[in-house]
């Protein structure tokens, strides 16, 4: 934004953002490098894709794009309502769960009030945040030495929660550690912002919970009935593979749901991505299938890279986090040069850092094999 232009004019919370910066595309790379047979590891997709059922069933729908989608997403919220066994006016259907943190902070926070994150939290909240002029208290991650390393530091979380705070946004797991909450500290953790500080509400972000789940992440579906301050969000992007799509929800008390269909656009959910996760619920079996297929391979994974003597974090994911000791920007680049796309973390705070989404066994294989080329280069003297 240059000084003179007319960005200038933006509020000051927006002017005082930094982007988020997104996984690199691979048509980015494949320009950049002039280099093909790229893989991307970085944005934690599901590189199985979508069931066979949903592209029959988005192939269908193709025929109605004229028309406008229904903005209630009635069928997907009866579909989901019963997936879940909650009532359907707990669920608002957003643009990606994305657009739900978003609507979230805009319903929920103004420049007199505060919301509670996470070192090393999910990127996308501190920003949705201080783009409401609000004030974002970052609270320092649990140490090395703790069981959960880099992980949230539920108590002092709920310590830093003061009578301004509206929101505290958590994922479990969490992005872009991977680490998750044990699940009585998480239920406790619940049960005492609810008594404690009933005026703020509780965003408990579960877009990993179907890998989550195979390593004892806790489901809190269950947990909302008795806690009327806990808003739980999940996405189509991960396990159902529809990352594209754009489709997520949010299930809440019917008070937060109704607020939130408030300052919704009328249809920020399209039709084909309706028509997908409709198609997508119904076939877990697809979706068992493939977050198993991913978690074994995770575990293949972190196996090979611990051989190397690379430290990574406990992941409940489908990714982990890599650290390399030394500035991980080489690191990084070596790999781009070899078509092996992976998300730097220097950005979160993490500069020694990569993030690296787990793949089908082929593409898992290319990182595997370029990672020691990578790493003996890097360690050799220079001449
Ligand atoms: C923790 C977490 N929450 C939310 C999202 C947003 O996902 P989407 O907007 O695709 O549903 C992501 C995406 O990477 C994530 O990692």
């Amino acid at each position: 934004m240059s000084a003179a232009g007319p960005g200038r004019l933006a509020v000051p919370a927006v002017r005082g953002l930094s982007p988020y910066i997104p996984g690199k595309p691979i048509a980015e790379l494949e320009r950049e490098l002039g280099i093909h047979d790229i893989i991307k590891l970085a944005s934690n997709e599901n590189p199985y894709g979508p069931s066979p059922k949903v592209r029959a069933a988005i192939q269908r729908a193709i025929e109605d794009v004229w028309l406008y989608p229904d903005g209630s997403c009635y069928e997907l919220k009866q579909a989901l309502a019963q997936h879940l066994n909650v009532d359907p006016v707990c669920i608002t259907v957003g643009n990606g769960s994305n657009d739900l943190l978003m609507l979230l902070a805009e319903a929920f926070l103004n420049a007199d009030t505060h919301a509670v994150h996470s070192q090393y939290g999910f990127a996308i909240y501190p920003l949705v945040i201080r783009e409401t002029g609000a004030r974002a208290i970052e609270v320092p991650a649990l140490g090395a030495d703790s069981a959960m390393p880099l992980g949230h530091d539920l108590d002092a979380m709920l310590t830093a929660i003061t009578p301004q705070t509206r929101l505290v946004y958590l994922a479990n797991p969490n992005n872009p550690t991977g680490t998750w909450a044990d699940s009585a500290a998480l239920q406790s953790f619940i049960e005492r912002a609810g008594a404690d500080t009933p005026d703020t509400l509780i965003v408990l972000d579960e877009a990993y919970l179907e890998y989550g789940r195979q390593r004892g992440t806790q489901d809190a579906i269950g947990w909302l009935a008795q806690h009327p301050n806990l808003v739980i969000t999940r996405t189509f992007s991960k396990a159902y593979g529809l990352a594209g799509a754009r489709i997520g929800y949010a299930v809440s008390h019917p008070d937060v749901a109704e607020v939130l269909n408030r300052v919704r656009p009328p249809f920020n959910v399209n039709s084909l991505a309706q028509v997908a996760a409709i198609a997508a619920l119904a076939d877990q079996a697809y979706m068992h299938q493939v977050t198993a297929e991913t978690m074994r391979e995770l575990t293949r994974v972190e196996a090979r890279i611990r051989q190397l003597g690379i430290w990574i974090a406990p992941s409940a994911t489908n990714f982990v986090l890599a650290r390399f000791g030394v500035p991980a920007a080489q690191v990084y680049q070596q790999l781009l040069r070899q078509g092996v796309i992976v998300r730097p973390l220097a950005a979160a705070g993490l500069p020694d850092a990569l993030r690296i989404s787990v793949g089908t066994p082929a593409q898992n294989e290319r990182l595997l094999e370029a990672l020691p080329g990578v790493l003996k280069a890097l360690r050799a003297p220079h001449a």
